[in-house]
Formats: C-alpha cells, structure tokens, sequence
C-alpha cells in the first residue's frame, strides 16, 4: 500500500518494479491513497489497476478523525508495509498503533540531517556538499525512525542558482531506486526491528 500527495515517481518506480519483475520482486501495490485529490500519483495508479482513495484532512472535524478514517481506509486493504513516498502528512496515533513498525518513508535527504518538508532546501542553505536519501521506519516523531538504508548525492555549485530544484531531480532518480531496492528485500526476506537498528531476514 503506498501513500502519495505529489507526482508519484516513487510509486511509479515501485509499480514499474512490479510490472517488470512480477512475483520475484515480492511486494505487489495494493492500492494507493493520497491526502489530496490533485495528486498526480493516483492517475499513475489507476494506469496501473490499482485501487486508489482519497482521505483529505479538510472533510474531517479534526485530525484525529482523519487519521482514523486513514487508519481505516489503508486497513481495508490489509497491507503487509505501508510505504510514505512523497506524502507531506505526519500520521496520527492512531494510525501508528495500528501499522507501526510496517510504514516506510522515504525522505530528500540523509537523516539525521535536514528533516521536515524542506530537506532539499535546507541542506542547501546550510551549505552541505554531500546529501542524499533515506528510507526509514515511521515513529512517532518527524523523519525519526529507524534507518533501513541511505545513498548520498554530491552537491553541485550550479545547484544554487535554482534553489536545489536540479539537486531534488538528481535526489529523486536516486531516492527511487533506493525505495525499490529496499521494499523488494524487505518484502522478500522479512525484517525485523531492535532499538534503532534495522535487520534483514527472519531469526
Ligand atoms: C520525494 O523526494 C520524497 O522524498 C519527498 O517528495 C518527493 C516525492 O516525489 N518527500 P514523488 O511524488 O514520488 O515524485
């Protein structure tokens, strides 16, 4: 199950996956569900024949109410990992209690450094000549959670002179890949979660 709000390239990159390597890639989208009806990522869904909802916080009285029909709407698919690519909302409680330790995010760059909305931005402006991607478990803080794997991306001088949209391009082709990589082993050979370290495969 993946959750967008943007243009969808990481979903797009996971259903590619899917489409290209069937069953030995071990993961299958379920369905799709985005905070926003202009999400560019639903289309790329319904291409697909995947599933898709919308659960937008403005049709509901409060967060949490939304949050619990967010819980609902992605337990009616039952999915094995939920994976955050591109999704600009913090999760609730309720939505962690019921899913955590199964949501995947992925983020513009290397955690610890630079959390939050801006990430691109941000690493930039503090003048960084290195940053990258990561994809991490959800806690309950932003852009907290555990490390399951990270790849770095060189900054570049001319990447000033557009505000880091070029870098976010060459983030993204990375940060996709990444994302396939890691949802594919996750899903093939299990995992599990001590403290902050990620292992791979089934005691
Ligand atoms: C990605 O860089 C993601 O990490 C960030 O927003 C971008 C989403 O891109 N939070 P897309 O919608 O998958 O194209």
């Amino acid at each position: 199950m993946v959750l967008v709000s943007g243009s969808g390239s990481n979903l797009q990159a996971l259903l590619d996956a899917v489409a290209e390597q069937g069953e030995s890639y071990g993961a299958r989208v379920v369905a799709v569900g985005a905070d926003r009806t202009s999400a560019g990522g639903l289309e790329r869904a319904e291409r697909a024949g995947v599933p898709t909802f919308v659960c937008r916080v403005r049709d509901h009285a409060h967060r949490a109410a939304w949050d619990r029909a967010l819980t609902e709407a992605t337990a009616a698919y039952a999915p094995d990992l939920v994976i955050s690519a591109g999704f600009m909302k913090i999760v609730g409680e309720e939505f962690l209690a019921r899913f955590g330790g199964r949501i995947v995010n992925t983020h513009p760059a290397l955690l610890p450094s630079f959390p939050g909305a801006h990430g691109v931005r941000d690493a930039l402006a503090y003048g960084a000549k290195v940053t990258g991607c990561t994809v991490h478990f959800v806690d309950d803080g932003v852009d907290t959670g555990p490390v399951i794997a990270q790849r770095a991306v060189e900054v570049l001088e001319e990447d000033y002179a557009d505000e880091g949209a070029a870098l976010h391009e060459r983030i993204k082709e990375v940060e996709r890949g990444l994302l396939v990589d890691v949802v594919g082993l996750l899903a093939r050979y299990g995992y599990s979660i001590e403290g902050r370290k990620v292992r791979l495969g089934h005691e």
